[in-house]
């Protein structure tokens, strides 16, 4: 299996996320919006560095933005057409081209839908370079699609970007992120019911029940 090159997909990343995922909310924000609310209501900290790993053409940049409006907003992708498409559209985050040399240096970094990208083998690597780079203290969100729900298995095998995709439970990402050095785990599911139902508020009470459409992760380096 190939890999997927993002390079490739900057033009039409939005029309293919839409039509995806429109069955689900017409409104395509939906979805960076719960994942910077998530961060803002799990995180203990007030980040002076963020760090989105795989931050695409930049779609979670500006809730994450809005969300800490202090917070210095970094951006690092493998795909280099991504970032420059980021790099227009939201100046204010400092772009990273190549993910060498920080250590202790970010408060915060999360990765939204990057780990099924990342093959098996190079995952173990990728968090413990993430591991470096935090602080002490620093925290670790992770968000992945849910293998264990069938709508979300449907789209990936849909969806021409996730050709390459290989599905990861929060128990691997947990045990890979235990491998790096991380500590304090907990694990939450979201995405259970389209929000034109109006009952989207009933999905903080469903937090653990391990059938969401995606789940994150949080992890700390002590
Ligand atoms: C599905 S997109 C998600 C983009 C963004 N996080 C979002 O939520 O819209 C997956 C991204 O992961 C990036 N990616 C894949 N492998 C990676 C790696 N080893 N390190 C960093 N980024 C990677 C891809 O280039 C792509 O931009």
């Amino acid at each position: 299996m190939s890999k997927v090159d993002f390079d490739e997909y900057v033009k039409e990343y939005d029309e293919l996320l839409n039509k995806n995922l429109s069955f689900f909310s017409k409104d395509d924000s939906y979805f960076c919006r719960y994942k910077a609310d998530l961060i803002k209501q799990y995180s203990s900290k007030n980040p002076k560095r963020i760090l989105e790993f795989g931050a695409g053409i930049g779609r979670n940049i500006p809730f994450i933005k809005n969300a800490y409006p202090e917070s210095e907003i970094y951006a690092y992708d493998v795909s280099q057409k991504s970032l420059d498409y980021l790099e227009q559209k939201h100046p204010y985050a400092k772009v990273i081209r190549e993910f060498k040399g920080f250590e202790n240096f970010f408060d915060l970094v999360f990765c939204s839908v990057v780990y099924h990208h990342i093959p098996v083998d190079e995952r173990q690597k990728a968090t413990n370079d993430i591991f470096s780079s935090l602080i002490s203290g620093g925290e670790f969100f992770v968000f992945e699609h849910n293998p264990l729900n069938p709508v979300t298995r449907k789209l990936v095998e849909r969806c021409p970007y996730d050709e390459d995709a290989v599905l990861l439970s929060p128990g691997e990402m947990k045990n890979t992120a235990k491998a790096a050095g991380f500590n304090d785990f907990s694990v939450k599911y979201y995405l259970y019911f389209p929000p034109a139902l109006k009952i989207s508020f009933l999905e903080k009470f469903l937090r653990t029940l391990p059938l969401g459409g995606q789940y994150m992760l949080k992890a700390i380096k002590r």
